[in-house]
């Protein structure tokens, strides 16, 4: 998993990223007053989207995910401030994402191990979901995570 860019060049309702890192560039609405950014899942997200969810008042230092989905597809924008979203497959790759435009969306697949750090002071992170809560659906055993990729 090669090849994310922590700045990427390109704004537009289009992958702009075609390594297994996705990132979109959703269209952005300026405007005098504020900008405005609009998502029409059946367009510009590859999932239905099912669910969303945000992270929020994240203490400095702390860090979320630190596990996978066996099915959940996901795109996470940083609404405010910025994260890392650090992917790993399991195989020995790994690939950092620094997100800090309410404008620009990582799609991550199933199957991939995820971990968000490095929030800023008033960081918001959004999370469009495929599916509904299911923890179930959770591997939150990294060793687990790398069986159950060796089996793909
Ligand atoms: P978790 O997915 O582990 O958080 P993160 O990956 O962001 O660090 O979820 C944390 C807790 O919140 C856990 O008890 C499950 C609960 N939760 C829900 O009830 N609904 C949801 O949609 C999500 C994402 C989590």
């Amino acid at each position: 998993m090669e090849g994310a860019r922590s700045e990427p060049r390109v704004a537009g309702p289009e992958v702009i990223e075609p390594a297994a890192l996705q990132l979109f560039g959703f269209r952005k609405i300026p405007d005098p007053s504020g900008n405005l950014t609009p998502v029409e899942g059946a367009h510009e997200i590859p999932f239905a989207i099912r669910r969303a969810y945000w992270i929020y008042d994240v203490p400095g230092g702390a860090a979320r995910g630190g596990h996978d989905y066996r099915s959940l597809e996901e795109v996470f924008v940083a609404l405010s401030g910025s994260f890392d979203l650090v992917v790993d497959d399991g195989r020995g790759s790994s690939v950092r994402q620094t997100l800090n435009r309410s404008y620009y969306g990582v799609y991550l697949p199933a199957m991939v191990w995820r971990r968000l750090e490095n929030f800023s002071t008033n960081a918001v992170c959004l999370i469009l979901a495929s599916q509904a809560y299911d923890e179930g659906d959770y591997l939150r055993d990294y060793a687990d995570f790398c069986d159950a990729r060796r089996q793909m």
